[in-house]
């Protein structure tokens, strides 16, 4: 039994954090499906190919180099995990996954990673598009100000210099884009079930979505 929990929402939600821990709970495979657009942008920007141009990203994003293990990710072999986290590879990825061909390119490497005993898939489209019959949808989200707060958190944190109305304002023009596009826009799915985070400790949202998992 390949059981698929889809976790989608807008950036900074912490969707991520929730699906990753939801799938330790669980012992079921995570699949990052922001990091393979935030890899195709990265690797489009060091092979000299612009984010605008579809085809030559698409071919790009069909044989990707990349990898995921000892809990970084690697593209060609050099480990990256730092470097897809950065502001502009985030808007980088935005603009590429409005592409069509780019996410064609990226379409069966992520429903490869439905495998025994099961899959929590985080993104934007994982309900809507990629595993359309999962078992459990979730939509994840906060309001703007706490998505905004947490990632200025996560920076001061790290050591780097943040602005918070930069980091509000970055936000909104990418859940702006992720939105408005043609192909897989974000948006709640009918059958998806709605978490707001926006007063939820980590752990709360992660046993919602455990005790949703198993009624
Ligand atoms: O989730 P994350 O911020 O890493 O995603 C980066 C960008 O990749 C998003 O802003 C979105 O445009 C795109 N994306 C997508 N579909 C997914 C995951 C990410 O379009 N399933």
């Amino acid at each position: 039994l390949r059981s698929v929990i889809t976790i989608d929402g807008p950036s900074a939600s912490g969707k991520g954090t929730v699906a990753a821990l939801v799938a330790r709970e669980l012992g079921f495979h995570y699949l990052d499906s922001g990091a393979l657009y935030r890899l195709a942008a990265l690797y489009a920007l060091r092979e000299g190919v612009s984010w605008e141009d579809e085809n030559q990203v698409a071919r790009l994003a069909a044989q990707l180099p990349a990898a995921f293990h000892d809990d970084k990710v690697w593209l060609d072999g050099h480990d990256v995990s730092a470097a897809i986290r950065a502001e502009d590879i985030g808007m980088g990825a935005s603009r590429i996954a409005a592409l069509p061909s780019v996410r064609a390119a990226l379409l069966e490497r992520q429903r490869a990673y439905q495998q025994t005993p099961g899959l929590v898939a985080d993104g934007r489209d994982m309900g809507s598009v990629v595993f359309p019959r999962a078992e459990l949808k979730v939509f994840l989200t906060a309001s703007a100000e706490e998505r905004a707060a947490r990632r200025y958190k996560q920076l001061i944190a790290k050591g780097e210099s943040a602005n918070l109305l930069q980091i509000q304002q970055d936000i909104c023009d990418r859940d702006a884009r992720d939105a408005a596009r043609s192909v897989a826009p974000l948006r709640q799915e009918p059958d998806a079930r709605l978490l707001d985070t926006s007063a939820l400790t980590i752990d709360q949202a992660v046993n919602q979505v455990l005790q949703w998992f198993r009624e």
